[in-house]
């Protein structure tokens, strides 16, 4: 399929709160920002009930932001309606015509607006040819699975040549594996187009393999934006750190400092930091230790020394539960990698990984 240019999207202080019977209103998005770049994949990742889905429904035009702006290449949205905003919606379910063949609903769009049928065929071809399923054209929904429904809710978004496609949840009602395999399809295509995406989800496995940018959001804000590498290994705050993926977070202090970071004292021994991983830390901190940035060896040898408390297999992965000094750390490893099984109660060494330790203040958040 051909595409247009790709545009830039710009959202500045969004807000909207909606309104109940009896004149309460529930604030769902605050001063929300946030730029995707042309042909940018950026994924609004967050907890049920964080903003994300009413951050899509402003952009899409069916409901009316209270104050903010939405430009796309510097042209405000907000006063045009949804019909003219050039934006394709693929939302969890998938809203098929049952009652029209994949062919026909893919055309839909195109026939309201009252498209020539040589365009119609030849445009909605080229839509089902890009998403494999020209030999489905003449099948009801109903007789589609689920994968090839989402397809087909993806053909229709992608035969208007949007500007901008918008994703809620859209992989939620599939099973495992088929989620796995349109993601990565979803992903190949996105780019391939190059069109500019905003993708909201709360599985963070899946923003971290979709994304070119996340943006984690809390109470209708935006905590942090960047790469799923940054969010990952260089969380902004306690809030980040603990939703993407797991966390240990144990008490340190500062004990120096370098020009090129500091040395952190927990778990009764000295750490070095690097300054990119430890921004303003001074006294009293929090270490964040991600699970996988330990490795258990034999009891006497490594960086520390601890007993094994609980142990739970997984098949592929191990995570053990593990008391240093009164102080309990969640380790998980790759399963097959050793010949002597470790079993509760044992002692072990510790080994751990002092780069990918991160710092953040000690004071807790809100
Ligand atoms: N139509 C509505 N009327 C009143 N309140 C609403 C309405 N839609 C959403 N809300 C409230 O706005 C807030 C944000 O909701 P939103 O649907 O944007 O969250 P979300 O991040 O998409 O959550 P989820 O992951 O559960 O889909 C929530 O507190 C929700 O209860
Ligand atoms: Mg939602």
């Amino acid at each position: 399929m051909s595409t247009g240019t790709a545009k830039a999207l710009e959202l500045r202080g969004l807000r909207k709160a909606y309104r109940l019977p009896g004149g309460r209103s529930v604030p769902a998005v605050r001063d929300f920002s946030l730029r995707v770049e042309p042909g940018e994949f950026v994924t609004l990742l967050g907890p049920s009930g964080s903003g994300k889905t009413t951050v899509l429904r402003t952009l899409a035009g069916l409901e009316e932001p209270d104050a903010g702006e939405i430009l796309l290449d510097g042209v405000p949205l907000t006063p045009l309606p949804p019909h003219q905003r050039h934006i394709g919606l693929v939302f969890q379910n998938y809203a098929l015509f049952p009652h029209l063949t994949v062919f026909e609903n893919v055309a839909y769009s195109l026939r309201i607006r009252r498209t020539p049928d040589v365009r119609i065929r030849d445009e909605v071809e080229a839509a089902l040819k890009t998403l494999g399923l020209e030999e489905l054209a003449s099948r009801l929904p109903g007789q589609l699975s689920g994968g090839q429904q989402q397809r087909v809710a993806l053909a229709r978004a992608l035969v208007m040549h949007p500007d901008l496609l918008l994703f809620d949840e859209p992989l939620s009602n599939l099973d495992a594996k088929l989620r796995f395999q349109v993601r990565s399809e979803l992903r190949r295509l996105q780019k391939r187009l190059g069109i500019t995406a905003l993708y909201v989800t709360h599985d963070q496995a899946e923003a971290m393999s979709l994304s070119d940018r996340i943006a984690v959001m809390r109470d209708g804000r935006v905590e942090q934006v960047g790469t799923p590498e940054a969010i990952y290994a260089r969380p902004a705050t306690l809030f980040v750190a603990d939703f993407i993926g797991r966390v240990n977070i144990l008490p340190g202090r500062v004990v120096d400092r370098g020009g090129s970071g500091v040395t952190v004292e927990a778990l009764d021994r000295r750490w070095n930091v690097a300054a990119d991983r430890c921004p303003g830390a001074a006294g009293e901190v929090l270490v964040l230790l991600r699970p996988e940035a330990v490795g258990l060896t034999e009891a006497g040898q490594g960086d520390l020394a601890g007993t094994v408390e609980e142990l739970e297999y997984r098949g592929d992965q191990t995570e053990y539960r593990i008391q240093i000094g009164g102080v309990h750390v969640v380790v998980v490893e790759s399963s097959p990698r050793r010949t002597r099984r470790i079993v509760e109660g044992d002692r072990v060494g510790l080994r751990v990984f002092e780069d990918t330790l991160h710092i953040l203040p000690a004071q807790r958040e809100g």
